[in-house]
């Protein structure tokens, strides 16, 4: 018998770390205590029960309770996550061949969204803050500027707030769409507790964006794989989003994912929920005081010079320690503290707090941040400028996706078509996206980030020193 992932699973319940990372349940039970139930609430649409693709009975009510709840027109469970929300959103709001508005670094789902709906793309890049070496927000009047440029987009996709909580002005980009008469989707995949509290930035349901997509497991008490899709104004076609959600949902959808997207919208409608979302983010703030106070530590809370910036998530606590890498620091708090954290980069670290997190979670923290940053040398790393050269779009991705590839060393790539996107990390955008040219700058500049020893995804090859291009 043999059941690896069982293994892995015990010893990591074994191991018994703090989470400052995705599910944001954390490991704990909000309102339903799975491990008596899950064996009996793994079912099919028998007799009595709903079926999430058709609801007409506990399935129906169950969303629109939902969308009370998120104070949404319509509210649809996703069980593929916000990746397969994405794809039904885009594939509602256009048809194969329109022209969107899509933001550079939004999530790989929605670029391969423009894939599968075979999409043409006008890319809007985040202002770049040098400041503090990191993407911020996106500025309203450039969104004027291009729609007003390009009439022809059908609609507009962006991505609030971005994964570090920084938020842009929605509100002033979702009345500029609309004043194009165009359609506005929004990936909230990092936000869906964002419109639970006054404390928080505005939510994108609350900025008046159209389609609303939500990773419930994100920053809500549930499953990984669950999401929510939010219809919010009467431009959406919601026979059209009946079609296309029927296309790419599973014929066997979880009953155990809709129950766990109900079991979180129902407590965040609870005093309970509510309650402690607000502890959280009180201790999130009292937190950031206290780190703050530590030599040699800084948590990003925002930036007065930065206008693209209008608020942060502060239950995102970006950390950066003179000395130390945020890769290193993410990796010295799990080996030395047994702490593990969301993500890092080259400068900083993510502490992922949701709803759920506790008193002794933020303690064992904030002492395990005082040793390590008394244990490194408080040097500052070195500053590497990742401004990257602007991209030279030849065909679409999906014709670049759909063209015959060949993989070719980095030096042969120059002039070549790239056939996927070559990401480096920082910034978490992308340097060329499938279709578009490597040209020679670029190619100077992979080498620059890779000799800065930068994170980058997308390279192949045992070196890293290949890529995919489109067959000439
Ligand atoms: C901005 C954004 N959108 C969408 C997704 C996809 O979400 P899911 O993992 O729920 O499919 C992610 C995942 O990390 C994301 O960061």
């Amino acid at each position: 018998m043999k059941t690896p992932v069982f293994e892995a699973l015990k010893n990591l319940m074994k191991e018994n770390s703090v989470s400052f990372h995705m599910p944001g349940h954390k490991g704990r039970n909000a309102l339903v205590d799975w491990s008596k139930y899950i064996p009996y609430f793994d079912t099919t649409e028998l007799e009595g029960m709903d079926n999430l693709l058709e609801p007409r009975g506990i399935i129906q009510e169950s969303q629109e309770y939902a969308a009370k709840v998120f104070g949404a027109k319509a509210t649809y469970y996703g069980v593929n996550g916000s990746t397969g929300s994405n794809y039904i959103a885009l594939a509602t709001i256009t048809k194969p061949g329109d022209k969107v508005l899509i933001q550079r670094n939004c999530h790989k789902s929605i670029h391969n969204g423009m894939i599968i709906n075979r999409l043409n793309p006008v890319y809007i890049s985040p202002n770049y803050n040098e400041n503090f070496n990191l993407l911020s927000g996106i500025d309203p009047e450039e969104v004027d500027e291009i729609l007003k440029a390009e009439p022809d987009i059908k609609a507009v996709a962006l991505t609030y707030p971005n994964y570090y909580g920084v938020c842009y002005d929605l509100k002033a980009i979702a009345d500029i769409v609309h004043k194009h008469n165009k359609i506005l989707m929004v990936d909230e995949a990092h936000g869906p507790h964002m419109g639970f509290s006054d404390k928080l930035p505005m939510s994108a349901l609350q900025a008046g964006a159209d389609l609303v997509i939500h990773s419930t497991h994100k920053t809500l008490p549930s499953f990984t794989q669950t999401s929510l899709l939010h219809v919010n104004s009467d431009r959406i076609d919601l026979n059209k989003l009946r079609d296309r959600y029927q296309l790419y949902t599973s014929t066997s959808p979880s009953y155990l994912f809709t129950l766990s997207n109900e079991a979180a919208c129902a407590y965040m409608d609870s005093e309970e929920g509510k309650s402690k979302l607000d502890w959280n983010i009180e201790k999130c703030k009292e937190v950031i005081d206290r780190l703050n106070k530590i030599d040699g530590v800084e948590v990003f809370i925002g930036d007065p010079e930065d206008k693209t910036i209008v608020a942060k998530d502060i239950t995102k606590i970006l950390i950066s320690i003179d000395g130390i890498s945020g890769s290193q620091i993410k990796k010295r708090l799990k080996s030395e503290y047994n702490i593990r954290l969301e993500m890092a980069d080259y400068y900083y670290a993510l502490i992922f707090c949701t709803l759920m997190n506790e008193e002794e979670d933020y303690e064992r923290l904030v002492a395990a941040i005082e040793d390590l940053a008394k244990k490194t040398d408080n040097e500052e790393i070195e500053y590497v400028n990742i401004k990257m050269p602007e991209p030279k779009i030849i065909i679409s991705p999906s014709e670049a996706y759909f063209g015959k590839k060949e993989q070719v060393q980095l030096k042969d790539a120059i002039g070549r078509m790239s056939a996927a996107p070559i990401i480096p990390y920082p910034p978490g955008i992308p340097l060329v996206a499938p279709g578009e040219e490597i040209t020679k700058e670029i190619y100077e500049h992979i080498l620059f980030l890779m000799d800065n020893g930068l994170e980058i995804v997308g390279l192949m090859g045992y070196n890293k020193d290949n890529v995919v291009v489109v067959e000439e």
